[in-house]
């Protein structure tokens, strides 16, 4: 009997103890580890996360590729341009977040970024290097004249020297450090008719990224440089405190909830209903919630191509011994499907429905109102980036995205 009973009991008790420690191995840990990510990710003032929030402590690497195009007198010709990467030209990009106000469960802020160039990661690449690429604002500019001012077209050849000086050609010469970050001038001696021109590209440039006006009237282009030390729009977004899961998701990002590149659909009466290409999902990809699944995937908004982007789970990883998940964006970020992507702007590759060939992203809303021409950049982010964003099997390349200025 009494052995029954101390059986049963020591069996009992070795009930309890494994439903114990089951509780803490699989519950109680757990948790224990829950808390402790959230309370060291969600952001509250004076706290260490909030400071690396702030201020970024570590760079990413931002490299930019540049299509080198190698026959540019057959080009000239009418023939089709053989181009070879050139890069890439690696920059430290440095992020920070200027906050602007805190209130309840939000935070409201705007990102800056600082790009170096980094001339031991881009051996043996230098910024003194001279790249042969279509003249993207020359081919601009004869758009425009052609299309607002027709009057013009005769005279233009005139002036088109006084315009873009050494770089008066459908092909330029050009240095990539110019092309990338420190700008290429046009305007600096317009002349008489040139003046007209140049007062319609100074017009051009207060909806174009690309151009900028400076203060002797001439003015610049180049890729980077509107990013370079420029506070962004601002961003409204979750700090977590009441959800940890929505920690950085973005509520508001320039004031409003949603895009408005792409196309929106007209419902029965008139109202716009505001497709799904335009949604703003997650976060600004210099954040992400904590307590990931695997199942569940990742958006962030990458304001390079005016888009959210859904990043999915590719396998499990490490990170200096930390067990990590990694996520990316690969080609299926590309679909478009139900065509809000396509604008209709751009003509010479698109499909038969008006859409660009898969791979190719329509910039025209994004870059700026005025037309600017096919230059194509590979912008490659570090592979510790946050967002490492794949693209497009035909150009073969993997960690960079498309993007086609047109
Ligand atoms: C950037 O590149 C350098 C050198 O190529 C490398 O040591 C560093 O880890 C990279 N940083 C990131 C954030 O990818
Ligand atoms: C770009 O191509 C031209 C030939 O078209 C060549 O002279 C030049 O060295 C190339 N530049 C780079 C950086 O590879
Ligand atoms: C942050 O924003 C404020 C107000 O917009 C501005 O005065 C300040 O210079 C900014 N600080 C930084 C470090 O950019
Ligand atoms: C935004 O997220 C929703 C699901 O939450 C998804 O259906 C939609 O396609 C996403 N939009 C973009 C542009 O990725
Ligand atoms: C683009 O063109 C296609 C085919 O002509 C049409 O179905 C589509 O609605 C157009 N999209 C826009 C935004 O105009």
């Amino acid at each position: 009997m009494c052995g029954i009973i101390g059986s049963v009991v020591i069996l009992c008790v070795g009930a309890i103890l494994v439903v114990v420690s089951c509780l803490v191995t699989f519950i109680a840990i757990p948790s224990l580890i829950e808390n402790f990510v959230i309370n060291s990710v969600v952001l509250l003032e004076d706290t260490i996360q909030m400071e690396r929030f702030e201020d970024v402590p570590f760079y990413l690497n931002f490299s930019v590729t540049i299509f080198n195009i190698s026959n540019p007198n057959e080009v000239l010709n009418g023939g089709v341009a053989a181009v070879d990467e050139s890069g890439p030209y690696v920059y430290r990009l440095y992020q920070g977040r200027n906050v602007s106000g805190l209130e309840d469960d939000l935070i409201t802020y705007r990102k800056t970024e600082y790009f170096e160039f980094d001339a031991e990661a881009s051996y043996p690449y230098t910024e003194d290097d001279i790249v042969t690429i279509i003249n993207v604002p020359y081919h601009a500019i004869i758009q425009i004249a052609e299309r607002n001012f027709p009057e013009l077209m005769s005279v233009l050849p005139l002036a088109m020297n006084g315009i873009f000086g050494q770089y008066n050609n459908p092909i330029m010469n050009v240095r990539a450090g110019d092309l990338v970050i420190d700008k290429i001038p046009m305007c600096t001696r317009p002349g008489i008719i040139g003046t007209i021109a140049c007062a319609a590209i100074r017009e051009m440039a207060s909806t174009a990224d690309n151009i900028e006006v400076q203060d002797d009237g001439s003015v610049t282009f180049s890729i980077l440089a509107n990013k370079h030390n420029v506070a962004s729009p601002k961003y409204e977004v979750y700090r977590g405190l009441t959800e940890p899961r929505n920690l950085g998701i973005i509520r508001h990002f320039d004031g409003l909830p949603y895009f408005n590149y792409w196309t929106d659909e007209e419902g029965e009466d008139g109202e716009v209903i505001k497709s799904r290409c335009n949604d703003i999902n997650g976060t600004d990809s210099g954040i992400f919630p904590p307590l990931l699944n695997r199942n569940n995937n990742l958006y962030a908004i990458n304001t390079d191509i005016c888009r959210s982007v859904e990043l999915r789970f590719q396998g499990e990883v490490e990170f200096e011994d930390i067990p990590a998940y990694r996520y990316s964006a690969n080609e299926w970020f590309l679909d478009n499907d139900d065509g809000c992507f396509c604008l209709n702007t751009t003509a010479g590759i698109t499909q038969e429905n008006g859409c660009l060939f898969k791979g190719a992203m329509e910039l025209y809303s994004c870059v700026g109102k005025c037309h600017l021409y096919c230059i194509i950049l590979l912008f490659c982010f570090g592979t510790a980036s946050p967002l490492s964003i794949c693209c497009i099997d035909r150009l073969q390349c993997s960690g960079n995205v498309l993007l086609l200025f047109i």
